[in-house]
Parts: C-alpha cells; structure tokens; sequence
C-alpha cells in the first residue's frame, strides 16, 4: 500500500500517468471505477446531456489510462490491444459529445463496450465468492 501511495505521489509530482506502477489492487479499483463510469455515460446518454458525456467519457479515459502498459508488461497482446482501443474510444466519445454528434457517441460507446466485452470474455474470471481474477 505504502508503495503505491508513493508511487502515485511521485507520478502525480512528476506529471506522468500514475500508472506506471499499475499493480493487480490498481487494476481492480480501476475496473471499479470503470464500472461505475459505464453507468453514468449510459444514464447521461439516455438524457442525452451533452456535458455529463463528455465529463463521464473522460473520466473513463483516465480508468483506462495505463491499463495498455500493465497488460503488455504481462504479455498479454490482445488484453493490451483493447486496453488502448478503449482508451481511444473514450477519448472520440468525449469529442462527439462535445460536438453534438449524436451518431458518432453512440459509435465511440459501441467500441468503448466492445472492449469491457472483449477483454473480460477472454481475461476475467469469476471466483466462488463472487470477484473477479485475471486469467
Ligand atoms: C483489457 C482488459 C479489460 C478491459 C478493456 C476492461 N476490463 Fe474490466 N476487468 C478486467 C479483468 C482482468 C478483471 C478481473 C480482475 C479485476 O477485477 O481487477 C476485470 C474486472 C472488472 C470489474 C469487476 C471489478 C471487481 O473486482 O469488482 C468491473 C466492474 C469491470 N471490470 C468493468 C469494466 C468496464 C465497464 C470496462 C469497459 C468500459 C472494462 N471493465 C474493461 C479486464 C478488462
């Protein structure tokens, strides 16, 4: 725990994505947060409020940031390969929203999806007790 606080300490300092240090525990809280991200951009969506997309799109991003480094340091190429197609779609997704694009949103929320889909079909596995492992 101790190493994760100064690491975030120091990337944060230094301006550089925290993930560097991204570990298992990092991961998880990111999938977390992840998770609660897709509820708000569906919800903000549905309203079809413009600012809360972008807002929630971005705060997706941040999720995703760092998650391409920690997989491919595992070697895994595809979980690495969504890992930075999310993190694009996340990014289109808060530039359409901005723009009004109502087409392209929902295009960038499809591919942002189709990562989640993807990356857990292949990598995440359930325990007995009700969380989540990579595998
Ligand atoms: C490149 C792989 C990958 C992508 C992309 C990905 N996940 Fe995950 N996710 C995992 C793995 C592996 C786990 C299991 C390990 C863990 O929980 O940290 C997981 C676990 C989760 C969990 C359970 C967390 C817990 O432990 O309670 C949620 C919720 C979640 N992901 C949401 C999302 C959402 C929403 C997206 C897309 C916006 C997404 N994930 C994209 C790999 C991925």
């Amino acid at each position: 725990m101790k190493k994760i606080v100064a690491a975030s300490l120091f990337g944060a300092l230094m301006g550089v994505p925290l993930l560097l240090a991204l570990d298992e525990q990092g991961l998880m809280a990111k999938m977390k947060a992840a998770g609660g991200h897709m509820g708000d951009l569906r919800k903000a969506i549905e309203a079809n409020s413009r600012a809360d997309v972008a807002t929630h799109a971005k705060a997706m991003a941040k999720a995703y940031q760092g998650l391409e480094g920690f997989f491919a340091a595992r070697h895994m190429a595809d979980a690495a390969k969504w890992s930075g197609e999310g993190l694009a779609a996340s990014k289109e997704l808060a530039a359409a929203a901005k723009k009004g694009n109502t087409e392209a949103v929902h295009a960038a929320m499809g591919k942002l999806g189709g990562t989640c889909k993807q990356c857990h079909a292949t990598h995440r596995e359930k325990l007995a007790d009700g969380t989540y492992k990579i595998k």
